[in-house]
């Protein structure tokens, strides 16, 4: 069994398909959430692995005097759960470098398009959508990836489109991507943990 973990900002909807797939899904018999970790103590994730009776904790950024310290509390957590495997789920941090190098290779990140295109700095949540509806794109989709120093760069293990309609608002484009998200994390985790990548 891999032990992973999860760290989280918001709402904590990929987190959930992620302990739904452990529960009973592909990743059953592969995987245990360890660990969940929030930089933002109103998440609603937080809410949702204590429901599932996973360890959750919070860090805040404003608890530590530098980047340097938080992030090194975030590694400290890791290392305690013995982490196999660190899954961003809609983290709005930049993730440490110290933490990048401990995990490389074995840290996933989730990306709400079709990466390359539309990442970089200052592209997530619905700035994302509302540059694929200005684009005039017909697709967009989404992307799991393991986590490099620049953003959004790291090699990508899956990715999947989703069709974009004239008509569509930023909001029609988020909800069609996350129903995507939501199938194609847990297909890359496995992937990752197969050696298939
Ligand atoms: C997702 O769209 C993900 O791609 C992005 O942040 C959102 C997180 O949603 N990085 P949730 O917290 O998993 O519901």
């Amino acid at each position: 069994m891999k032990r992973l973990a999860v760290l989280v900002s918001g709402s904590g909807s990929n987190m959930q398909s992620i302990a739904d797939s452990v529960n009973r899904g592909i990743l059953k018999g592969l995987v245990e959430i360890v660990l969940v970790i929030s930089n933002n103590p109103g998440a609603y994730a937080l809410e949702r692995a204590r429901n599932e009776n996973i360890k959750a904790v919070c860090i805040e950024r404003k608890s530590f005097e530098d980047e340097i310290s938080f992030n090194g509390a975030i590694l400290r957590e890791l290392r305690n759960a013995e982490t196999d495997i660190v899954c961003l789920a809609g983290y709005m941090r930049m993730i440490g470098r110290e933490i990048i190098r401990a995990y490389r290779g074995k840290m996933l990140n989730i990306h709400p398009a079709l990466l390359p295109k539309f990442g970089g700095k200052g592209m997530y949540g619905r700035h994302v959508h509302e540059a694929v509806v200005k684009s005039g794109e017909t697709k967009s989709g989404a992307t799991v990836h393991f986590v490099e120093e620049e953003y959004d760069t790291g090699k990508i293990i899956v990715q999947r489109e989703v069709e974009v309609f004239a008509s569509d608002t930023p909001q029609d484009i988020s909800k069609r991507v996350l129903a995507v998200e939501h199938r194609i994390y847990p297909e890359a985790i496995k992937k990752v943990i197969e050696g298939k990548v």
